[in-house]
C-alpha cells in the first residue's frame, strides 16, 4: 500500500492518531512528522519518524517520494491562544504548510485529512445547536486560518478532485499528550492539577460552556471520515462533530464526585473572550447522515476513564 503521513504526529491529536493509524495499517505504513515537540517513546518505536518544517514545500516532497506517500493527516497548527499572542505566526504555519500540503496533494495524486475546528465560528454565529453551515465570520487569527483552510481545501476538490476531509473539533480531552496553546486546555489541565494539586485556577469562568470530545471519539471521528464512502458525502473539509458541552463549573463539579476535596477558582484571562465567541453546542447532523457519526463520550464517562488513566500515570511518577 502507498504510505500515510502525519504531520504534527507529536501534537495533542496527532500522538495518538499516528498511533491508531499504525495499530490499522502497520507501523511502518505510517510515517510520523515532527517538528519542535520531542517525540514520545511509542512514537518513534512503532514505525519511522521524521522531523521537517511543513512551511518548507521542499521538505514535504522528498519525504512524498521516499516514502511513496498516498495520504497525509495534516495536523500541524498553532492553536487559538498562541495564535492571539502572535497571529503572524498562526498565519504562517496554518496557512503556508497547508498549501504546500494541498498543492503536493494535486501534484501526486494524495488524499488528504484537514483538522478545523469549532474556531471557524464567530460572535455573529448562532451558538445553540450551531447548524452545520451557517455564519464564518471569526475574531481569531487561528478561527480565520481554520475558515481559510476550509475554503482551500473544498476549493481543491472542486478545481482539482483532491480528495480532502476534514472535521471541525470542538475542545479535546485527552490523557496521552497534553494540547499546547489552545482555549479550550483549562479542560485537559483541570484533571492533571485536580490529581496532583487537589486545586486548579481555571482561566475561563464557571459559566462558560463550550463543545468538548474525549480522544477516543476524535481518533473514531477520524478514521471513520477518511474511510466514507466517498459519493456519500455533500460535505467535504468542515464537517460539525459533537459529543459532549458542559460548562468549567458543571466540569469542576464531575471530577469532585470522584475527588471530593478537589476544589477549582476561576479568573478569566484572555482566553474568556475567545471562548465568548465560540458556540456551545454543535448539530452534528451533516456527519451523522453523510458518514455515521456518533460518540461513545459523554461527561460523566469521560471524566471516570481520564481519572483512572491520569491516577495511573501519577502512581507510576509519570504525570
Ligand atoms: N482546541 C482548540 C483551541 O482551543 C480549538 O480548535 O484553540
Amino acid at each position: 500500500m502507498k504510505r500515510i503521513l502525519v504531520v504534527g504526529s507529536t501534537g495533542q491529536i496527532g500522538s495518538e492518531l499516528t498511533l491508531a493509524l499504525r495499530e490499522k495499517f502497520g507501523g511502518d505504513n505510517v510515517v510520523a512528522v515532527g517538528h519542535r515537540r520531542a517525540p514520545g517513546k511509542a512514537l518513534v518505536e512503532t514505525g519511522p519518524y521524521i522531523t521537517f518544517d511543513a512551511t518548507n514545500r521542499d521538505d514535504i516532497e522528498r519525504a512524498i517520494k521516499k516514502y511513496n506517500i498516498g495520504t497525509i493527516y495534516h495536523m500541524a497548527a498553532v492553536l487559538s491562544a498562541t495564535g492571539e499572542e502572535n497571529p503572524q505566526l498562526a498565519w504562517h504555519v496554518n496557512m503556508d504548510s497547508l498549501y504546500n500540503v494541498l498543492e503536493l496533494a494535486r501534484e501526486y495524486k494524495i488524499r488528504l485529512f484537514y483538522p478545523s475546528s469549532i474556531a471557524v465560528f464567530g460572535p455573529t454565529t448562532p451558538r445553540d445547536n450551531t447548524p452545520q453551515d451557517t455564519i464564518l465570520a471569526p475574531t481569531t487569527m487561528y478561527g480565520v486560518t481554520k475558515v481559510t483552510g476550509e475554503l482551500l481545501c473544498d476549493y481543491y476538490f472542486l478545481k482539482y478532485g483532491v480528495d480532502v476531509r476534514g472535521l471541525r473539533y470542538p475542545g479535546i480531552i485527552s490523557s496521552e499528550t497534553p494540547p499546547g496553546g489552545g482555549t479550550t486546555d483549562y479542560a485537559v489541565e483541570i484533571f492533571y492539577e485536580a490529581i496532583k494539586h487537589k486545586r486548579y485556577t481555571c482561566f475561563v469562568s464557571k459559566e462558560t460552556v463550550l463543545p468538548m470530545m474525549y480522544m477516543p471519539d476524535a481518533i473514531k471521528a477520524t478514521l471513520d471520515l477518511m474511510d466514507a464512502e466517498a459519493s456519500r458525502l455533500v460535505h467535504h473539509s468542515n464537517f460539525n462533530i459533537a459529543a459532549m458541552s458542559f460548562s468549567a463549573g458543571e466540569l469542576a463539579e464531575e471530577i469532585k464526585k470522584h475527588i471530593p476535596e478537589f476544589v477549582c477558582e476561576y479568573k478569566p484571562d484572555f482566553r474568556q473572550k475567545i471562548a465568548d465567541s465560540w458556540p456551545k453546542t454543535i448539530d452534528d447532523s451533516a456527519a451523522r447522515e453523510e458518514w455515521g457519526w456518533q460518540p461513545d463520550y459523554d461527561l460523566a464517562n469521560m471524566a471516570k476513564d481520564m481519572l483512572e488513566k491520569l491516577t495511573k500515570k501519577h502512581k507510576e511518577g509519570k504525570l
